[in-house]
C-alpha cells in the first residue's frame, strides 16, 4: 500500500471539519418585551413568540402594530392565545401586517365568515400539500410574505403546525457549501408534486389554464430577506425541482442535503393547536408544514395571507 493512501492517525495540519455543526443560538435568543399591555414571551429558542394582552381594542394601536411587526420579521412566527379574538376579527388582525388576500384552491374554499380568507378543512380537503416542507407561493416571483392561520376546529390530539427557521439552517451549513448555494438558482414548480393535477385534474382545460397561469419559475437557492438582511434556504420539497445548470443526480443530491437541513430538530419548533389560538409567521424566515397524524378528526383552520 502507498503511503498516500494510509488515513492519518494523527491531527495533520488541516483537520476534518467537526461531524456535526453547533448552532449558535445567541442571535436567536430573545427575552419577553412589551409596549403598553401587549407583552411577547419566546417560544422556543430560535423561534415565535407568545402574544399576550393583546385584543382587537389594540387594532387602531399603531405603537402596538410597529411593535408586532417587528416582533415578527425577528421572530419568525406569533402565536394568539385562544381569547385574543374570534375568527370574526381574524382578518382585521391579519390586517396590522399588511393587506389580507385570499388564496384558495377547490380543496381550500372561501372561507363562510370572511371572503378574504379560505379554509383547511380535512373534512373536505383531498389534497396532502400541507404535510409536505414549504414556504408559501415560493413557485411566483412575489411570493406572500406573511400567512396566518385560526383554529375554529383543532384535533384533541395532532395536526400540530411545525416550523423550521431556515435562516438558522442555513448557518448551519458549511461556510464553503453556503458560498457556493448562492450562485446558484433553483426550478421551482407548483405543481412539482402534482398538486395542480390533484386540484384541478377533474377538469382538463382548467389545468391547462392554471398550468400556463403558474409556469415553473427559476428562484434563487438561498434567498435573501429584504427587510432584516437575513439569508434562507429557500428551495423547499414542495415546490422545488432541480438546480440550474447541475446534472439530475447532482442535483437531486444538493437539493436532499438542503432538505435534511430544514428536518434538523435544533432549528425547528412546534405549534399545538387550541380552538381559538391564531398564528402568523414571515414566509421569508421560515418554512413549515403542517402534521397528519390526528386520523379522522376535524381540524378545521381558517387562512389569510398577506402578499
Ligand atoms: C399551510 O401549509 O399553510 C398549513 C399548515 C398546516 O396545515 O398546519
Amino acid at each position: 500500500m502507498s503511503a498516500s493512501t494510509i488515513l492519518p492517525d494523527k491531527p495533520s495540519a488541516a483537520p476534518l471539519a467537526d461531524p456535526q455543526r453547533v448552532l449558535d443560538v445567541a442571535p436567536w435568543l430573545r427575552g419577553p418585551e412589551q409596549v403598553g399591555d401587549v407583552r411577547l414571551i419566546p417560544y422556543s429558542p430560535i423561534l415565535g413568540a407568545r402574544v399576550e394582552g393583546f385584543r382587537t381594542a389594540h387594532l387602531g394601536d399603531t405603537a402596538v402594530r410597529q411593535f408586532l411587526y417587528d416582533q415578527l420579521l425577528s421572530r419568525g412566527f406569533l402565536v394568539f392565545a385562544p381569547g385574543s379574538f374570534d375568527a370574526a376579527d381574524f382578518v382585521d388582525v391579519v390586517r396590522l401586517f399588511g393587506n389580507p388576500q385570499y388564496m384558495g384552491t377547490p380543496h381550500t374554499p372561501k372561507s363562510q365568515v370572511n371572503k378574504a380568507m379560505n379554509t383547511i378543512d380535512s373534512k373536505t380537503k383531498k389534497t396532502r400539500a400541507n404535510y409536505i416542507w414549504h414556504i408559501d407561493q415560493a413557485f411566483q416571483p412575489e411570493p406572500t410574505r406573511f400567512t396566518a392561520l385560526y383554529g375554529e376546529v383543532v384535533p384533541d390530539n395532532g395536526g400540530d403546525t411545525i416550523f423550521a427557521n431556515a435562516a438558522a439552517a442555513y448557518d448551519l451549513l458549511d461556510p464553503l457549501l453556503a458560498a457556493w448555494l448562492e450562485t446558484l438558482t433553483a426550478v421551482q414548480s407548483f405543481d412539482a408534486q402534482g398538486f395542480l393535477t390533484y386540484a384541478y385534474g377533474h377538469d382538463p382545460e382548467l389545468l391547462a389554464k392554471k398550468r400556463a397561469e403558474n409556469p415553473p419559475i427559476e428562484t434563487p437557492v438561498i434567498k435573501t430577506h429584504p427587510e432584516t438582511g437575513r439569508k434562507q434556504i429557500f428551495v423547499n420539497e414542495l415546490y422545488a425541482t432541480r438546480i440550474v445548470g447541475l446534472t439530475p443526480v447532482a442535483s437531486q443530491a444538493v437539493l436532499n442535503l438542503l432538505f435534511d437541513v430544514i428536518k434538523s430538530p435544533e432549528i425547528q419548533t412546534r405549534f399545538r393547536w387550541e380552538q381559538g389560538s391564531a398564528l402568523i409567521w414571515d414566509n421569508r424566515l421560515v418554512q413549515h408544514r403542517g402534521v397528519g397524524d390526528f386520523g379522522t378528526q376535524h381540524r378545521l383552520l381558517h387562512r389569510a395571507v398577506v402578499a
